[in-house]
C-alpha cells in the first residue's frame, strides 16, 4: 500500500475548488476523507459523489474561524473514519479591495479564516498526531499572494504571507519527527473563490455582492488551472514530503523581484549597528 492509502485526511474548504480537488485525489489514492466546510449543502452533494465513486468519506460542517467548533469536528471525523493523520488547512476567502478602503471587519474576517484558523487546526490535530504516532502531515494552503504583493489584495496578501511564515516555522519545529509540513502556493486556479468570497463579504457587511466585481474575478479565475489536477499535484507532493508546492512558472520572475529588492537593501546598508548576535546564532543552526 502506498501512503496515504488507508490513512484518514481532514480537508477544510472541501466543498469546492482546490479543497474538493485534494479530496478527490485523496479518495483516488485510497485515503478516507473527512470533508469539512461551512457550506453544508454543497458538502452533502460532494459526499454523495465521492461515496458513489467508492470513496470512504464523511462530512463535517465547520466554520474554521470558530475555535469552539474544532475539537468536536475532529472527534466527529475520527469517530467516522478512524484517527486522522493528514490535515489540509485549505479553506480561505479573499476580498476587501485597496487597503484604505478595507474595513476592520473585513480585514479580521479574512485573517481569521485564512491564517488564524490554520493555527487553530494545527493546535487541534498536532496532539492527536503525536498521541497516535506514525507518519502524519499538515498542508496549509497559502497562495502566490504569500510570495508576491498584489495591489487591491492587502488583507488577503497579509494573511497569505502569514500562512507561509507560519508553515515555515512549523516545518522547522517538527524537523526530526515523522510529521511533515507542506505549504501550497497556487497561482490562478479555476474555482468558485470569486463568488464564495464576495458572497461572504457581502453577508458580513449586510449588503448585496458587487456583481461586476464577482464577474471580473470569476472570469480571471476561470482561465486558471483545473482544481482536480492541482489536487493530484498536492497529494503527490505530500507523498514525497515536498515543502513548497507551486503551480505556475510565470510567477518566478515576480518572486525574484521581491527577493532582489531585499538583497539590494542589504547591499546598500552601511553596517552601522555592528554584529547581530541573533542572526549569527540562527545562521549556526541554533534556535532562539
Ligand atoms: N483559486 C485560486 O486561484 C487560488 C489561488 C491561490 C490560493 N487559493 C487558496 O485556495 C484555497 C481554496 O480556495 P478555492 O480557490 O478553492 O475557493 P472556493 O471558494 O472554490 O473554495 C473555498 C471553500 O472554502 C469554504 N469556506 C469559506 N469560508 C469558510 C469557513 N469559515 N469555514 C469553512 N469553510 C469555509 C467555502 O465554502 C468553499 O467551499 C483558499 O485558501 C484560497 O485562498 C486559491
Amino acid at each position: 500500500m502506498v501512503w496515504p492509502s488507508g490513512e484518514t485526511a481532514f480537508v477544510t474548504g472541501a466543498a469546492s475548488g482546490i479543497g474538493l480537488g485534494i479530496a478527490r485525489a485523496l479518495v483516488a489514492s485510497g485515503a478516507g476523507v473527512a470533508l469539512a466546510d461551512i457550506d453544508g449543502e454543497r458538502l452533502a452533494e460532494i459526499a454523495r459523489e465521492l461515496t458513489a465513486a467508492g470513496g470512504k468519506v464523511t462530512t463535517v460542517e465547520l466554520d474554521v474561524s470558530d475555535p469552539g467548533q474544532w475539537e468536536a469536528a475532529a472527534d466527529r471525523a475520527e469517530a467516522a473514519l478512524g484517527p486522522v493523520s493528514l490535515l489540509f488547512n485549505n479553506a480561505g476567502v479573499s476580498g476587501g479591495g485597496r487597503i484604505e478602503e478595507t474595513s476592520l471587519d473585513v480585514w479580521r474576517w479574512i485573517q481569521k479564516i485564512n491564517i488564524e484558523a490554520q493555527f487553530i487546526g494545527v493546535s487541534a490535530f498536532l496532539p492527536r498526531f503525536r498521541a497516535r504516532g506514525g507518519r502524519a502531515h499538515v498542508t496549509n494552503t497559502a497562495s502566490m499572494a504569500g510570495l508576491v504583493p498584489m495591489v487591491t489584495q492587502g488583507a488577503y496578501v497579509a494573511s497569505k504571507f502569514a500562512s507561509l511564515g507560519f508553515s515555515m516555522v512549523l516545518r522547522d519545529e517538527l524537523r526530526g519527527t515523522d510529521i511533515g509540513v507542506s505549504v501550497l502556493c497556487p497561482g490562478t486556479v479555476a474555482t468558485r473563490l470569486g463568488v464564495t468570497a464576495a458572497e461572504g463579504e457581502a453577508k458580513l457587511l449586510g449588503r448585496a455582492a458587487d456583481v461586476e466585481l464577482v464577474e471580473r474575478n470569476s472570469a480571471l479565475l476561470a482561465a486558471g488551472a483545473d482544481p482536480d489536477r492541482v489536487g493530484e499535484q498536492v497529494v503527490e507532493a505530500v507523498r514525497r514530503r515536498d515543502f513548497l508546492i507551486v503551480t505556475h512558472r510565470e510567477w518566478a520572475p515576480l518572486v525574484e523581484k521581491v527577493h532582489a529588492e531585499q538583497t539590494r537593501a542589504f547591499g546598500a546598508f552601511d553596517g552601522r549597528h555592528g554584529v547581530d548576535a541573533t542572526a549569527r546564532m540562527l545562521a549556526s543552526g541554533a534556535t532562539l
